[in-house]
């Protein structure tokens, strides 16, 4: 009997991210079916993947050993009554697993009645019987590796399928789990998944969404009304509602255009000192008071009188916590951070503005090129691609002098943490052109790629000369003007 996973699943059963599987399937390395992979084929191609190692499971024993302590429990645990209706549905399978294994067992015993009718036709023929019969036995007492393995496989599915749900977004194909009390839209957001919202608290409707399959459950009340037509379709608002089993819902993915503009009196929380040229300002919004926003976005900001704009450098999956870099100059407000703003100190933030964002549909390997300080958006860009696993490869290539590669660590790191990542810092004391054929120096045609760069004018046209020359596609620049 065959059993079908979702791609994120198997990504999370195997420990790879799905880009590196999307890549394994383009090469014909793993078989699916609708976009799912078969159990047998994911013990075929992961032969040496030891379940008992998976995250999911080690988080299981973690609950265990801590017998449920309090802080586990809202973390991990899905609400008592979601966890309720999630082991229902799983023991609704189990039911009818059983009762198949059941029949499976009684069809066996009927084989064996009947392979005795064929005991008095012949000494020859009845010792074939005899010995299909002791093959039989044996077979049956016998439980080979390759279903302990199964069994292994399956129990880990399992456990996932109680511990989380997860979500596909139609048409678009992202998905999402949902965990622990999460809403539908909480957890979408923090895949950095940016679909349609407002209030995010029932009042708006701004986040409903059809149900195409699977099952929802309501776990905040909403003063919102739908329309006994959307009811009826299966509209519900993703604010107000969790995941009982894995659900598809057809929702759209929001563009720069369907962000309003907000404005939100921020708290500091640290102003990191990176070097003599660069502070990171990290701020945190009010609990109720998310800041909707896209990566490669800018805000801004103001304190004590003092403002300017600048790119956010963290990523629109956690809006709740802001980076800024901000580069020693005299500007009004980068005189503010760098002499006297401190923690606690209340920053007033507006926007977002801008348009050098992503492109979501877009699965092809990208080149991001930052320029001194225009890091900062490239940074925001980066760990958004990496929430969302959509593409195959990254290649960062970060040109700077005044400022210094000052998140050289970070970006080492990403290179080190990702099989899909690669960085090279290059100099801003070079020629333009000198560091625009180094960057493509491994690229003799870029017509399959996307390219992300900040930078002033004499880089963007440049690189944009060049890249075009080696055929990228208009609609694949993505470039952001830092003057
Ligand atoms: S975001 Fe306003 S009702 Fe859900």
């Amino acid at each position: 009997m065959s059993h079908l996973l979702p791609l994120s699943r198997v990504a999370r059963l195997v420990g790879e991210s799905r880009s590196a599987l999307q890549r394994m399937i383009k090469q014909g390395e793993i078989a699916t079916f609708d976009g799912k992979v078969d159990m047998e084929e994911l013990l075929r191609v992961f032969p040496d993947i030891q379940w008992e190692d998976d995250g999911e499971y080690k988080r299981v024993e973690e609950i265990k050993r801590k017998a449920f302590g309090k802080r586990i429990m809202e973390r991990v645990l899905p609400d008592k009554e979601v966890l309720a209706e999630r082991l229902f549905e799983l023991g609704k399978e189990f039911a009818s697993a059983k009762s198949l294994l059941l029949y499976h067992d009684q069809v066996f015993g009927w084989l064996g009645s009947k392979l005795d009718d064929f005991s008095d036709c012949g000494e020859d023929a009845a010792q074939k019987v005899a010995d299909l019969k002791k093959w039989l036995r044996q077979t049956l007492s016998e439980l080979p590796s390759e279903a302990e393995r199964s069994q292994a496989l399956l129990a880990q599915e399992s456990v996932m399928r109680v511990m989380s749900a997860q979500v596909t977004v139609r048409p678009s194909g992202h998905e999402f789990f949902v965990e622990g009390n999460d809403t539908v839209l909480e957890a979408a957001l923090k895949a950095g998944i940016p679909l349609n919202y407002g209030c995010s608290n029932g009042n708006c409707g701004d986040c409903k969404v059809r149900l195409l399959s699977g099952q929802v459950k309501k776990v905040h009340p909403h003063d919102y009304t739908l329309k006994e037509t959307e009811k009826a379709n299966g509209t519900f608002l993703m604010c107000s509602y969790t995941a009982i089993t894995d659900l598809e819902i057809e929702a759209s993915v929001a563009g720069a255009a369907d962000i309003p503009h907000q404005e939100i009196q921020a708290k500091v929380k640290w102003v990191e000192p990176i070097n003599e040229q660069m502070m990171a300002l990290h701020l945190t919004t009010p609990r109720s008071q998310r800041l909707r926003f896209l990566a490669g976005q800018y805000l801004t900001l103001e304190a004590g009188g003092a403002s300017g704009e600048y790119y956010v450098a963290s990523c629109p999956c956690d809006d709740r916590q802001l980076t800024l870099h901000i580069r020693r100059n005299n500007r009004p407000f980068a005189r503010k951070v760098f002499d006297d703003l401190r923690k606690e100190d209340t920053v007033g933030v507006s926007g977002p503005a801008g348009n050098f964002v992503f492109n979501l549909d877009s699965r092809a390997p990208v080149i991001f090129v930052a320029w001194e300080d225009a890091f900062a958006p490239l940074k925001s860009l980066i760990q958004h691609a990496m929430s969302l696993e959509i593409s195959e490869n990254m290649y960062l290539y970060w040109i700077a002098d005044q400022t210094g590669h000052y998140r050289d660590n970070l970006c080492r790191s990403w290179a080190d943490a990702y099989d899909n990542f690669f960085y090279a810092p290059l100099s801003a004391r070079e020629d333009v052109e000198i560091n625009v054929s180094r960057i493509l120096a491994n690229y003799a045609d870029l017509s399959e790629y996307e390219i992300y760069v900040a930078g002033p004018a004499m880089l963007l046209e440049a690189l944009k000369k060049e890249a075009c020359a080696r055929g990228l596609p208009a609609s694949r620049w993505h470039a952001e003007l830092i003057v």
